[in-house]
């Protein structure tokens, strides 16, 4: 069996940066034509300028034959001005602004310490119509973590939502039902869905052993908010679409007695979620989710090249060269189903 479809994008990637460049960067532009590049580097993305020269860092890395975009946001901390904001939305190569809690996830210290604070920012972001990403986890320590996502839409997204009607909003990596009733309920409120999410439950993490290589923020939640997730995905509604969240971390920072946070599925993404609709015999909807629906929300065009799949079974190695350490993919322990052509 074989798919041809528009080319992907994938809204929602980690790079890294330096010498990992030479890893990440190959794998995601074989096969996605833009990316939005996450900006939680070691020292985060937090104006305009660091986010033109990271720009040109990845297209450095860049095979000479790819004409791969990545697509720049900033990193909103509790010191930026409205000002950066406004350069932010005039820049060609800026796309959006990451609202990280502070503590939430890998390299988020720098995040925001009070959502509400912020207030001027949303403001001017709504005024420049530059889309905000949040990250949307309360860090709470009283907050069980199976809950936190539900937590920060209830105490802190609805209002956002409320205070700046305008603003447009993408709810990255959503992992629950109440996610996802959140991007129905809401005007100019959209949701990136990961391969991971989409994929496994919790016992995927948990059962028969701790599999570290499967634990990612927001951690994967029980079945049944899997299932909401898959029935959103293969809607065929715009609001949701592609986000890999892929997050590449060295073998030995994941399999740690306290391992990182983040899965590396950028080898196989465009497969993987390829799975998840024949899986739930919608294939047919997964151009709309992989290639329009996310430009269309950036209010970018939609790309014209194309690729094929074809349905037959690969095993990813066990893992990559990752600078001087090692990088296990995603699902490395079972054969993926589908193949780029
Ligand atoms: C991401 C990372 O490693 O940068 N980790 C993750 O578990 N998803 C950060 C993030 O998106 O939360
Ligand atoms: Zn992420």
């Amino acid at each position: 069996m074989q798919l041809t479809i528009t080319k992907p994008d994938d809204w929602h990637l980690h790079l890294r940066d330096g010498a990992a460049l030479n890893t990440t960067v190959a794998f995601t532009a074989k096969q996605f034509q833009r990316a939005i590049i996450m900006p939680n580097l070691a020292q985060p993305i937090v104006n305009t300028a660091l986010a033109a020269a990271y720009r040109q860092r990845i297209l450095s890395a860049l095979p000479a034959s790819s004409d791969f975009q990545p697509l720049m946001t900033i990193y909103l901390t509790n010191n930026t001005s409205v000002e950066e904001i406004r350069q932010a939305s005039q820049h060609k190569d800026v796309f959006a602004a990451k609202l990280y809690p502070a503590g939430a996830t890998t390299n988020s210290a720098n995040g925001v310490t009070d959502v509400s604070a912020l207030s001027p920012i949303f403001e001017e972001m709504q005024k420049c119509d530059l889309p905000l990403l949040v990250h949307a986890e309360v860090t709470d320590v009283d907050i069980d973590i199976f809950d936190r996502e539900q937590a920060f839409i209830d105490k802190y997204l609805a209002a956002i939502r409320q205070d700046f009607p305008q603003l447009r909003i993408v709810l990255e990596h959503a992992t629950t039902q109440q996610a996802i009733d959140f991007v129905l309920e809401n005007h100019h409120t959209a949701a990136t869905l990961t391969p991971q999410h989409l994929l496994f439950n919790r016992n995927d993490l948990l059962a028969g052993g701790v599999r570290p290589h499967n634990y990612c923020l927001p951690i994967l939640k029980r079945e049944t908010h899997r299932l909401a997730l898959v029935k959103a995905a293969t809607s065929g509604n715009p609001k949701f679409f592609l986000g890999t969240d892929s997050a590449p971390h060295a073998t030995e920072a994941k399999e740690n007695s306290c391992g990182c946070a983040g899965c590396f599925t950028a080898h196989a993404a465009i497969e993987l979620y390829a799975e998840v609709f024949d899986k739930a015999k919608a294939l047919d909807k997964l151009e709309g989710f992989s290639s329009f629906y996310g430009p269309d929300f950036y209010q970018l065009p939609r790309n014209k090249q194309t690729l094929t799949l074809s349905k037959e079974s690969w095993q990813a190695p066990v893992n990559y060269t990752f600078d001087s350490q090692t990088l296990t993919p995603f699902r490395q322990d079972t054969p993926l189903q589908w193949t780029i052509k």
